[in-house]
Parts: C-alpha cells; sequence; structure tokens
C-alpha cells in the first residue's frame, strides 16, 4: 500500500494546482465580466480640460486664466492651465504635453493664428475636440470658436475718435500681426473712418503693426510717427491699451500727452485711471466673465460628446467654424461707472486712485 505521507504529497499537490488555475481563470464568471470601457458621456471622473494660453503678459489674461478656472471648477471639471510666453515651439510642445497627460478637451489661445493648427491635427489625432478661445487658430478644422466681436471693437474706437477729431491726421498702431484678432479690429476701424478718408477729412500718415504686442515697439513706432510728421499728429488708434500705454509715452516725450485723443482696448486698470486723468480718451471693455462662463460650459459639453449648435460661423481659411462673438462695450470718463465698475471688473477705489478722487 502506497505509505500515507506519499498520498499526502499527491493531494497538496492538486490542491495547489488547483488554486493556481483558479487564480489564472478569476474565475469564470470574473473573466466574463466587461471592464467598462469609457465611453463619450460616462467618462469616469471629472473632465480634464487643457487649457493653453499665448502669454500672461496683458493683465487681461490673469483675468482669463482665474476666471476660467473658477468657472470650470464650479462645473465639476479639472482645468490644467500652460501658458507658452508668446513661443510658438513651447506651445506646441505644451499642448503635446497636455494631450499626453489625457485631457479631455484642448481649449487653445494661439500665438501665432497659422503655427498653431498643428496643435489641432494632434489633438483631433487622439480624438479631442478643441475651442479657440478668443483668437482664431487658422486652416484648421477646430470644433469651436468663441471670441468677442472684434470687428466691432474697431468700430467702438473709431466711432469714439472720430467723434472727437472728425479731421486731421491719423496713427494706427495695430497689434501682433501673428494674432488674427487684429486683422479684424483693423477692419473694424477702416469701415468707420473710409468715408471721412474718402472726403479727405482724414489722413492716416502712419499705420504700423505692433510686434508681439510689446507696449515698447509701440513706443517706439509713434515716436517714429512723431519725428516723421513733425507732430502734427491729431488722433491715435492704438489695438490695446498696452500698446496705447506705449503710444502715450511717446507723446508724453513731446508734451503731447492729453492733446491728442488716444484710444485703446481692454479696459486695463492703467487704461481706465489714464480715461480718468484725460491721457486716454476711450478704451473697449470686453466682459471677460462671460467668455470664461461660456467656453468652461462648452468645453465640457464637447468633452461629453454633445452637440453645440451656434448662430455664427467664421470661415478661418480650412472651414467654417461654428463661432460665438460676445459683445464689446466702448468705455470713457462719462460710463466708468456703469461698465467696469458695475461689474467688479475694477473698483471705484482703483479706477480714481490715480487722480485722487
Ligand atoms: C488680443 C486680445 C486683446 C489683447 C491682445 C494682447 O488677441 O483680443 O484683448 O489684449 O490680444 O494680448
Amino acid at each position: 500500500m502506497e505509505p500515507i505521507w506519499s498520498r499526502m504529497v499527491k493531494l497538496l499537490g492538486v490542491l495547489f494546482a488547483a488554486c493556481l488555475l483558479a487564480a489564472c481563470n478569476g474565475g469564470e464568471p470574473e473573466a466574463q465580466k466587461e471592464t467598462p470601457v469609457p465611453s463619450e458621456t460616462e467618462k469616469e471622473g471629472p473632465i480634464k480640460i487643457g487649457f493653453s494660453m499665448d502669454t500672461l503678459k496683458e493683465e487681461r489674461w490673469l483675468k482669463d486664466r482665474d476666471l476660467f478656472r473658477e468657472a470650470a471648477k464650479a462645473r465639476g471639471a479639472e482645468v490644467e492651465i500652460v501658458a507658452a510666453n508668446g513661443n510658438d515651439a513651447l506651445q506646441i510642445s505644451q499642448a503635446e504635453t497636455l494631450i499626453q497627460r489625457g485631457i479631455d478637451v484642448l481649449v487653445i489661445v494661439p500665438h501665432n493664428a497659422e503655427a498653431t493648427a498643428a496643435i489641432v491635427h494632434k489633438a483631433h489625432k487622439a480624438g479631442i475636440k478643441v475651442i479657440a478661445y478668443d483668437r482664431l487658430v487658422k486652416n484648421a478644422a477646430i470644433d469651436l470658436y468663441v471670441s468677442f466681436d472684434n470687428e466691432q471693437v474697431g468700430k467702438l474706437q473709431a466711432q469714439a475718435i472720430l467723434e472727437a477729431v472728425p479731421k486731421g491726421n491719423y496713427v494706427y498702431i495695430g497689434g501682433a500681426p501673428t494674432d488674427n484678432n487684429v486683422h479684424l479690429i483693423k477692419k473694424g476701424v477702416l469701415d468707420v473712418l473710409q468715408p471721412a478718408i474718402d472726403r479727405g477729412d482724414i489722413k492716416i500718415v502712419y499705420d504700423q503693426w505692433t510686434e508681439d504686442w510689446a507696449p515698447e515697439n509701440a513706443l517706439a513706432n509713434m515716436a517714429e510717427a512723431l519725428k516723421a510728421n513733425n507732430n502734427q499728429i491729431d488722433a491715435v488708434i492704438a489695438a490695446n491699451d498696452a500698446t496705447a500705454g506705449g503710444v502715450i509715452k511717446a507723446l508724453e516725450a513731446q508734451g503731447l500727452s492729453g492733446e491728442i485723443p488716444v484710444a485703446g482696448q481692454d479696459a486695463e486698470l492703467a487704461a481706465v485711471q489714464r480715461i480718468v486723468t484725460g491721457t486716454q480718451t476711450m478704451t473697449v471693455y470686453k466682459p471677460i466673465q462671460n467668455l470664461t462662463t461660456q467656453v468652461a460650459e462648452l468645453a465640457i459639453q464637447l468633452a461629453k460628446g454633445e452637440e453645440v449648435m451656434t448662430s455664427v460661423s467664421v470661415n478661418n481659411g480650412k472651414t467654417e467654424v461654428p463661432s460665438i462673438l460676445l459683445a464689446p462695450t466702448a468705455v470713457n470718463a462719462g460710463n466708468l461707472a456703469d461698465t467696469v465698475i458695475a461689474d467688479g471688473f475694477h473698483s471705484k477705489d482703483e479706477v480714481y486712485q490715480e487722480a485722487g478722487k
């Protein structure tokens, strides 16, 4: 008869083999259970939004960053925000990293309207939708474009300055030509000024883009305009408040600040303070909180695979992009209280602090 210890060893062997098998198979019923594959709408965990910004150099972008983060968080989404400081290669590599880190939707403020098309292709290859924020991406099939009506920005600037200076020599200080907005703003300006130009009432004696929207470049251009025209300048339209600040420094150097009407955009604090003290005539206010809440809402919808309907589309050279264009407002010394102060964009104390009022 087979000794007891050898029969024991065999039994243990079998038991061990069975356990091993069970572990491998995880039990038939288990193996059958489907690991849930994330579907478009039932994504596990919060929706993750990637926000690729050109720069944080101008005051407004700090507001965009903070208000967007707040708006997305308030809707249960996570946001990862990066800024490229005006560097195209960096913006592209930052976006690639966001895509690799598993974002569900990409929101982008392009530094260069053309160069960022590459990012859209990469995002789409990864099944990620793209929203162009404030500035259009050109020549790529972006999913949505949300901004302010930039042509209207230019119209508001030109209407205000034409009212103040119906006749005379004008200087146009445009923004960065890599930014699609500057072409829309300028079109709006010329749409308003053209009849007066055709009548010979006004003459644009200097017209220059501002590399990278840099105030120091705007200052240099304005100094050149003053020199080339023996200071015979009657009005200046600058594409934003940062460049208007550079213009006003150049006017100051010639003892002309406060004499020559200047238009800007963005309702920066320094600009509204200049409006109070009289060295700047007007600015265009764009309620950033409207833009951030809309885009946060729409980004979550796109991430869930929901369709977004818009009443407007903008052609970006590749396709008719579904678009939303928000309304800007002209701001001058007469309506600061009803606009930027009423909205809490700036406090009354801040606005009047420089004027000591
Ligand atoms: C534009 C934007 C403006 C301005 C500028 C400079 O695209 O619409 O508000 O600030 O960029 O960054």
